[in-house]
């Protein structure tokens, strides 16, 4: 069966569930034996990285003021305090609970192995002013704890497991940037599977078999960078010949066509797969736009889905791939592992 068709249920209640609706966090959730069975994760989210300047705050605000109830933060971003403002004030203007949101954060690479997790979310949890986390990922399979870059992951899981989800500090945890071997491996060594992996997809990195994986393994999967190279700290990375996305004709058809922008119909692709999307925006406009994927604002048809299934077919980017700058293995066996995507190596 294609995934698609699978999908669609799934994809119905993402065109048409309202703002405060959430789904399953996972697919197969009514399996016995399921921890998150009553636990659901909005398939649309607010994302953090690069938000700067003095209005991050009102941005996050804004953006829960607006109906997102999905915040995906991390350490590295450097901009965890003034997020919890945001969330703060976000929570303070719209008279919503803590527990009404999902906050989501991310152990840097400098913070693995069993000595360290519990510091590391403990600034996390300081910063963000809160007490616990919604999920709590693994930003990459590498650690930097002991000097120079390695790839290590299974103590440091082990240790998320017994130090932070065991106590209660966070109710799931992640996994981001992992390859299918490392993912195995870990499902391989422990009895608490992730329950989600945050990973790099938009239409020009549809990643679908491995998201197939995911599926058939109960995990859910988050989409970073839904608007491919637009993210201006991959913009120079982009090859001469292609077309940012949100310019790209055929998305731009099927916007005009349905009364969409292009943002949002990258936005729905990504939701009607059943993955989560968090889109990054500091402009109010944006923020506000985006929201408006969600909620009926944006109805594609499966027509529509198919054809941007197809952009990817003659080649695929990855825009984040830090391998060569730090001198380690990722993303192998997965599209486009080569390298090329290394932001890092421009600075
Ligand atoms: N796990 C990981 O390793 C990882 C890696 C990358 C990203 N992430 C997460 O994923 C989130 C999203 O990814 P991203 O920040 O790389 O990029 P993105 O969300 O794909 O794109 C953000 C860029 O798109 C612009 N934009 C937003 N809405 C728009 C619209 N409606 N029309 C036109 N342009 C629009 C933004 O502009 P303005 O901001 O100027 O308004 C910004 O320049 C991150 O913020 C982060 O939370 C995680
Ligand atoms: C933040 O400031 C920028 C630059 O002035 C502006 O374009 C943007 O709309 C502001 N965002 C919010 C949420 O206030
Ligand atoms: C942290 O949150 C509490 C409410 O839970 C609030 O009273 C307090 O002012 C916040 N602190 C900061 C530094 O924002
Ligand atoms: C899974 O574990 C078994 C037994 O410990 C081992 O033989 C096998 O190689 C492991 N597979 C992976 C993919 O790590």
């Amino acid at each position: 069966m294609h995934p698609l068709t699978r999908l669609l249920p799934l994809a119905a209640l993402a065109l048409t569930h309202q703002p405060e609706a959430q789904l399953p966090l996972t697919p197969n959730s009514d399996l016995p034996g399921q921890p998150l069975t009553l636990d659901t994760i909005p398939l649309l989210g607010y994302g953090t990285w690069n938000l700067k300047g003095d209005n991050v705050s009102d941005a996050v605000s804004l953006a829960i003021q607006t109906g997102y109830r999905h915040i995906d933060a991390a350490a590295v971003y450097g901009n965890e305090k003034d997020v919890g403002t945001g969330i703060a004030d976000g929570l303070a203007k719209t008279g919503l609970k803590r527990e009404d949101l999902w906050i989501t954060s991310k152990l840097w690479n400098d913070h693995h192995g069993p000595d360290n997790v519990e510091s590391g979310l403990a600034k996390t949890l300081s910063d963000l002013n809160l007490s616990y986390l919604d999920l709590y990922h693994m930003h990459w399979p590498v650690s930097t704890t002991s000097g120079t870059p390695e790839i290590e992951y299974l103590s440091t899981w082990d240790a998320m497991v017994t130090q932070l989800l065991s106590r209660g500090l966070v109710r799931h945890l992640g996994i981001s940037n992992f390859s299918p071997a490392q993912l195995t491996a870990l499902l391989n060594h422990t009895s608490h599977p992730p329950s989600v992996h945050q990973m790099e997809l938009h239409p020009y990195l549809p990643q679908t078999s491995f998201l197939a994986l995911h599926r058939e393994n109960g995990i859910h999967v988050t989409a970073y960078s839904p608007f491919a190279g637009t993210n201006p700290t991959y913009a120079p990375g982009r090859d001469d010949a292609e077309t940012p996305l949100l310019e790209n004709p055929l998305i731009n058809k099927i916007a005009a066509k349905r009364n969409c922008t292009p943002a949002q119909v990258s936005l729905v692709w990504g939701m009607s797969r059943g993955t989560s999307v968090i889109p990054k925006a500091q402009h109010a406009d944006y923020i506000r736009e985006n929201f408006e994927s969600v909620g009926g604002g944006c109805r594609l048809k499966a027509k529509d889905l198919r054809k941007i299934d197809k952009l990817s077919v003659e080649r695929q980017h990855r825009y984040n791939n830090p391998s060569k700058s730090w001198g380690v293995p990722l993303y192998e066996g997965l599209e486009d592992a080569g390298g090329r995507g290394d932001y890092r190596l421009r600075k």
